[in-house]
C-alpha cells in the first residue's frame, strides 16, 4: 500500500501528538508540554521551521510523522535539509511508510534547492538502519557535543 504523504496540517494535532509521544518514548526522552505546544506551532506555521509531513493511511489516520529543516553552510550557496525526527506507528512497520516519508524529505529539499538531506541514528538502531540502508549513504561522521 502506498500512503499519502502530506504537510501537517492544524487538524491534525490529535492524531500527531500520540505518534511525537511514541517518538520520545522510543528515545527514553521527555520534553515539557510548553515545548510539545511551540513545536507544533512551528511545524504547522507557513513561515517557520521545523515543517512537517505525515503519512495518511485511507480513512484518514496517521500512520507516521516526519519533521525536518532547512540551514545555511558554509560549503555551498545552498541550503541545507536536516532530517530530525521519524516515526511510524508500531502496527505499520516494514510496509514502506518511512521510506516514503524520508521520500516526501527528499522531494521537499529538491523543491528548496538544498545541497543535501542528511540525518542522524543511534548506531545500535539496526530497523531504522536497514531502511536508511537504502535509501541513503553512510558517512563516517560522528556527533559531538556539549
Ligand atoms: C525506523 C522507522 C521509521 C522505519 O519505518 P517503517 O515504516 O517500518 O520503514 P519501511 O517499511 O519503509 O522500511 C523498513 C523495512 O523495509 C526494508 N526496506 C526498505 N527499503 C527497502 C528496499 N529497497 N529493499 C529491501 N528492503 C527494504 C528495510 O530493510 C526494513 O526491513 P524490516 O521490516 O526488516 O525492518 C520505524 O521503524 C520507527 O518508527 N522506529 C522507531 C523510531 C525510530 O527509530 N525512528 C528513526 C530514528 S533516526
Amino acid at each position: 500500500m502506498t500512503p499519502t504523504i502530506r504537510p501537517l496540517e492544524e487538524a491534525d494535532f490529535e492524531q500527531w501528538l500520540p505518534l511525537w509521544q511514541g517518538y520520545l518514548t522510543f528515545y527514553e526522552a521527555e520534553v515539557t508540554d510548553n515545548v510539545t505546544r511551540e513545536t507544533w506551532r512551528r511545524l504547522i506555521s507557513s513561515d517557520e521551521q521545523p515543517h512537517g509531513f505525515c503519512a495518511v493511511d485511507p480513512k484518514g489516520k496517521l500512520m507516521g510523522i516526519v519533521h525536518y529543516l532547512f540551514h545555511p553552510v558554509t560549503w555551498s550557496i545552498s541550503d541545507r535539509c536536516y532530517l530530525e525526527d521519524l516515526f511510524v506507528d508500531p502496527n505499520v512497520r516494514g510496509g514502506g511508510v518511512g521510506k516514503h516519508l524520508i521520500e516526501a524529505v527528499y522531494a521537499a529539499a529538491d523543491k528548496h534547492g538544498a545541497d543535501q538531506t542528511y540525518w542522524l541514528t543511534q548506531d545500535h538502531n539496526t530497523r531504522a538502519r536497514r531502511l536508511y540502508d537504502h535509501v541513503a549513504t553512510l558517512t563516517p561522521f560522528v556527533k559531538y557535543k556539549r
